[in-house]
């Protein structure tokens, strides 16, 4: 198969692009499109054979299920039921935008492939303008998770979906890189304190002023009993095995020695701040102290390190505040758990 790029960036494209887009679906086939978070790779959510080609493009596992957008809330009611007050309240308040939630699955109206068999559904509306074009246009929900390959950073740019899905996929809509650079928060809502499964752009802190308390699933919590069946698997990760460290120079510049002493070269993935480290490859996550501006290179950063040969990636640990929360959860998957270790 062939897969080709199309843009939306003037008036005539725009037009020719969303019709291919909104064809191509029609026809059951994916289409990979910009949404605020990161790439999405879209297909009807009631065409259990479209649905199926997802899983098949990005060699993921069928037991995780997938998210489903849509781009008005009516479109809700053709397969959600008993949607929860606090649902409604987060809807207001965050939709369109990075909040994904877990609603109780109206029976036989998605496909089975979509949620894995289970009787609940995550949806989100998001808030790229290409994104709801093409979901208002198709007037169908659409299940589209990260469209990158199984286990590798989601794609915040088009080239992104292109390394990973080349040949496997029909259609690119390029919408440019993505603004907030990490997937969605996933919020379930059927517990008395709701709980975020998978901490994104939209923060307990924005959570808590409008719907109160909210617990946080822990990552070992995640390995143990995962509510969020895709929290099981490894993800995020470039090839060459990924360390967080303590986030002091003079750490990084002792651990940067002792690996050089090892003959082994060493990507840095950290702030400009670090920048003057002798790292064989320094991948910048901006201004020291700018979340927002981390999570939004994160995932090109540990893409940059498989273009290069080291053998070693070490990263700066960041705060757990606010995005920072999201951040270290990709990081700490992407790093398996380990710190680098100086004896
Ligand atoms: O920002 C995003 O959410 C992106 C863009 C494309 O919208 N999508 C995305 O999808 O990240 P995906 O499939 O890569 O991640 C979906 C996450 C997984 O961790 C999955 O286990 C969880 O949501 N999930 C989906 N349905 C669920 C359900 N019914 N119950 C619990 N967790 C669910
Ligand atoms: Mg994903």
């Amino acid at each position: 198969m062939k897969t080709q790029i199309v843009s939306v960036d003037n008036l005539s494209a725009k037009e020719q692009s969303y019709t291919q887009a909104v064809d191509l679906l029609e026809a059951g086939e994916t289409v990979a499109f910009p949404t605020e978070t990161v790439y999405g790779l879209g297909a009807v959510a009631t065409n259990e054979v479209a649905v199926r080609k997802i899983f098949e493009a990005k060699g993921r596992p069928q037991d995780n299920p997938l998210i489903v957008h849509i781009g008005e809330k009516n479109d809700l009611d053709s397969f959600t039921m008993n949607i929860p007050e606090l649902a409604k309240e987060c809807m207001d308040a965050f939709w369109p935008g990075a909040l994904t939630l877990i609603l109780p699955l109206k029976p036989n109206t998605l496909a089975v492939n979509v949620t894995a068999g289970l009787n609940t559904v995550g949806v989100r509306m998001p808030e790229h303008p290409v994104a709801l074009e093409l979901l208002r246009r198709l007037k169908r929900p659409v299940a589209a998770p990260s469209a990158n390959r199984s286990g590798k950073p989601s794609p915040t740019q088009a080239v992104h979906v292109l390394h990973d899905l080349d040949g496997k996929i029909p259609l690119i809509v390029d919408g440019g890189a993505t603004g907030i650079g990490l997937e969605s928060t996933v919020l379930d809502v059927s517990t008395d304190i709701p709980t975020i499964l998978r901490p994104g752009g939209v923060t307990r802190e924005m959570l808590e002023k409008v719907i109160g308390p909210v617990n946080e699933t822990k990552l070992t919590d995640q390995v143990e009993a995962p509510r969020a069946p895709g929290m099981k698997y490894a993800h995020y990760a470039p090839d060459a095995p990924v360390y967080l460290i303590e986030a002091y120079i003079e750490e990084v510049q002792k651990a940067v020695k002792s690996i050089h002493n090892d003959n082994k070269k060493v990507a840095l993935i950290a702030s400009d701040s670090y920048s003057e480290c002798p790292a064989d490859y320094f991948f910048t996550l901006g201004k020291e102290n700018q979340l927002e501006d981390a999570a939004h290179l994160l995932y090109e950063a540990l893409r940059k390190c498989d273009e290069s040969d080291a053998d070693l990636v070490l990263v700066p640990a960041f705060p757990k505040q606010g995005v920072g929360n999201a951040i270290m959860n990709r990081l700490e998957k992407a790093a398996k758990g380990n710190w680098f270790n100086l004896d």
